[in-house]
């Protein structure tokens, strides 16, 4: 798409979100309102892209690198929008205009709207669709010789006629113009209208002939203009998310019980199970079982993992982990190959080897562990020191095996091939291949049950 400028307005203020969140700002499948279109206009090869924003300049943390922010001081309509854009545009362009809160649109229908609109010649180009219910929409006024006159609006009661009222060809607010005479007739418009707006639409009559471009799917261009809408997009963007991972081979067994955010990647061969979110900077490899209810969140998991009714949080997982049921790994955690979480276990800040397992109750805080270690139901570490508010380390070597109910005090370090004695609360090293006892040694009371009848 050469020679295109992308121009997005939205510097609306979205009041029926009800929301302290600029509305382009909700997210939509992990990714705000307003980086959808960014990244459909980007994809598309667009050479710039003006964001039309308010005077809170709100949205300029959200936009990448190279997006241009606009700023519309007091919303007057979108052609008083799009003039905000003006500055930024290169009149020897063709300049694409579309909304902010149209997450759906894609680069394929903006190429081939910059297709169409370069193969008819015109100097204006609206994508329109037909609608059963077109309440709301702006119409699409066409001549005698099917060419488009203008659009009349519907939003505000006075500006269509009955009749006009009855056409049910709608503007999508998706547009191409020739950049130079855009910007001359954005100058000739007025807000002699029901709603006293500029209107955008308003520019076509000085544009014609405008060519219209008609539009067959309608979820393109849906419009989030409150939260029922928003839930609405999100399903159909959610849809689109995991049929793409479906086509490159994952199989998402309930894709509507499954929330995916847009950029997770996972391979191929890999069972995501229902009840299921994979967040942010999720990677997932090939061959994994993520699932039944499970909730991923910027994590790394290797090929042929399992995770099963677990939360993972900013951790990694090596090839051949077996997480869960019931695990909560937190930020820093490294599972390496093979290794094991099993139930009722929380792991954070921890680097454990290879083979070794964690399986039941326990609770491993800022650890290192080597390959093949056990570390025996309800192992603890002790971490935190209420004294110097400071996290210790424990470090354990490979080949350790603790019994259960073992409470690492940290700082302290078990050896190669070191054991533990169950119920034991270890304050001090134990050598390799050493045996900690660290418990009162077992008295029995005789006859204890029977001590009232003797006295
Ligand atoms: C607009 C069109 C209508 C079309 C419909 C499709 C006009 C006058 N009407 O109506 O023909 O059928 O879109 O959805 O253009 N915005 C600004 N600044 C403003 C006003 C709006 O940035 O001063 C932005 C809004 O953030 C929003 C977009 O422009 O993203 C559309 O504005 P909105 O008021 O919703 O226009 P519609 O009434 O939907
Ligand atoms: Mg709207």
């Amino acid at each position: 798409m050469a020679s295109t400028n992308v121009v997005i307005l939205a510097a609306g203020q979205g009041t029926r979100m009800r929301s302290k969140v600029p509305k382009v700002l909700h997210p939509v499948c992990g990714r705000p309102m307003i980086a959808w279109p960014v990244a459909a206009a980007l994809e598309a090869g667009a050479e710039r892209v003006v964001v039309v924003g308010g005077p809170d300049r709100a949205l300029a943390p959200m936009l990448p690198e190279g997006v241009e922010l606009a700023v519309q001081d007091e919303p007057r309509g979108t052609g008083h929008a799009t003039r905000a854009a003006a500055p930024h545009l290169d009149p020897d362009a063709t300049v694409v205009v579309m909304y902010g809160d149209t997450p759906l649109i894609t680069a394929e229908a903006l190429r081939d709207l910059v297709d169409a609109h370069r193969n008819s010649g015109a100097r204006a180009t609206m994508a329109t669709m037909m609608l059963d219910d077109p309440s709301g929409y702006g119409r699409v006024v066409r001549s005698a010789s099917g060419a488009v006159e203008r659009v009349v609006e519907t939003k505000a009661p006075g500006d269509a006629t009955p009749e006009e009222l009855e056409i049910r060809e709608v503007n999508t607010g998706v547009y191409a113009f020739a950049g130079g005479p855009l910007i001359e007739a954005l100058d000739r418009i007025g807000t002699d209208n029901a709603q006293g707006e500029e209107y955008l639409p308003d520019v076509l009559p000085h544009l014609a002939p405008v060519h219209a471009h008609v539009l067959d799917d309608p979820t393109l261009t849906l419009g989030v203009n409150d939260r029922v809408d928003l839930a609405l997009v999100t399903r159909h963007a959610q849809a689109r998310i995991a049929a793409e991972h479906a086509r490159n081979g994952v199989t998402i067994v309930n894709p509507e019980a499954t929330v995916i955010d847009v950029g997770v990647e996972i391979g191929a061969d890999t069972v995501v199970e229902p009840f299921t979110s994979l967040r942010g900077a999720t990677r997932i490899g090939s061959g994994c079982r993520v699932g039944p209810s499970s909730v991923l969140t910027d994590a790394v998991v290797g090929d042929d993992a399992t995770v099963l009714h677990s939360v993972l949080v900013s951790c990694e997982l090596r090839e051949g982990v077996s997480v869960g049921p019931f695990a909560y790994l937190r930020p820093g955690t490294l599972l390496r190959d093979r290794a094991k979480a099993g139930t009722f276990v929380e792991i954070k800040n921890s680097d454990i080897g290879a083979g070794t397992k964690v399986p039941h109750l326990s609770y491993i805080g800022d650890a290192d562990v080597g390959e093949d270690t056990n570390l025996g139901a309800a192992t603890i570490t002790a971490n935190y020191d209420a004294k110097t508010r400071a996290k210790n380390r424990t470090t354990i070597g490979t080949g350790v095996k603790t019994s259960v109910d073992t409470t690492l005090v940290a700082p302290v370090t078990l050896g190669d091939d070191a054991y533990t004695a169950a119920g034991s609360v270890i304050t001090e090293d134990v050598p390799p291949a050493a045996l900690g006892v660290a418990r009162a040694r077992q008295r029995n009371v005789d006859g204890y049950a029977h001590r009232d009848k003797q006295s």
